[in-house]
């Protein structure tokens, strides 16, 4: 494949491309944070925005990766925000509406076209990112990483499942595997990185499941279990993630 990966500054016109595919399990849609992000990001943030295009096929996109800036004032070896994924989005909107620039930039998300998954795309992305991140003068660049594999291991505390390497010191979660290969040191976790939250009738419509008794509940795609409360008539799913930190300079 000629891989050409570009960004949405750079390319406007490629844009588009990244509704191409979009995997992820409806209730994660659910999130209210993601728009601040999402829904602006042409106008916000296009020159964190990475886009992979076959150039032999530039119609479809390969693959994608969405970063952004953000403000934290302290060493991202010692401490990351408590509050993940959305604390990130969210330091990055007051940011730019107090029209300050971030100090470090957060990964949020690369996604390889399901069909091309398994072929080494992805270290090409979080290299570019790197790449991108250190071009724009940063020395940074933090990941709230959703390992891709603990949905399998929801019981398993996401401190515990950082931990799990395989024999040859490597993590045993694959995407968790690809941060240390190209250069990342797991900084630590969070168990907050992504809250969602609904009645009981929106998360039956979000899941298909019938939360019908209080408690944990198992859902296909989640990290840890959801809380249902039954008497109250709400659920609660509190995303975990692992921090990783890619130096850059
Ligand atoms: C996570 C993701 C980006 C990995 O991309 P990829 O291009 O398939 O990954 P690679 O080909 O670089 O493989 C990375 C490692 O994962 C392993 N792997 C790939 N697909 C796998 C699968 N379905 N199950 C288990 N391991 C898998 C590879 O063997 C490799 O392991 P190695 O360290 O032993 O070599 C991709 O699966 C994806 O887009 N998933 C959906 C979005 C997502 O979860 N993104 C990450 C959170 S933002």
């Amino acid at each position: 494949m000629d891989l050409l990966v570009t960004t949405a500054e750079q390319r406007p016109d490629l844009v588009p491309l990244l509704g191409d595919f979009h995997d992820w399990p409806s209730f994660m849609n659910e999130d209210p944070v993601a728009p601040l992000y999402f829904d602006d990001l042409e106008e916000a943030f296009p020159g964190y925005v990475l886009i992979g295009i076959d150039r032999n096929r530039p119609d479809r996109l390969v693959a994608k990766g969405y970063s952004v800036p953000f403000t934290w004032d302290r060493d991202p070896d010692e401490s990351l925000p408590a509050g993940g994924w959305d604390e990130v989005i969210l330091t990055a909107t007051r940011d730019r509406l107090a029209g300050r620039r971030g100090t470090l930039v957060s990964a949020l998300e690369i996604s390889v076209r399901p069909d091309l998954r398994g072929t080494g795309l992805s270290s090409v992305m979080l290299a570019e990112m790197r790449r991108n991140a250190a071009d724009r003068g940063h020395t940074s660049l933090v990941a709230p990483v959703r390992p891709n594999a603990k949905h399998r291991h929801p019981g398993v505390s996401i401190v515990d499942y950082a931990n799990l390497r395989r024999d040859d010191g490597l993590p045993v979660d694959p995407w968790l595997r690809v941060h240390a290969r190209a250069g990342g040191r797991i900084a630590g976790t969070a168990v907050r990185a992504m809250t969602i939250a609904g009645t009981l009738a929106e998360w039956r419509a979000w899941t298909g499941l019938p939360f019908d008794a209080t408690g944990p509940v198992e859902v296909p795609g989640a990290l840890v279990p959801v809380h249902c409360d039954v008497e109250h008539d709400h659920a609660v799913y509190c995303e975990p993630c692992v921090w990783v930190h890619h130096r850059l300079m």
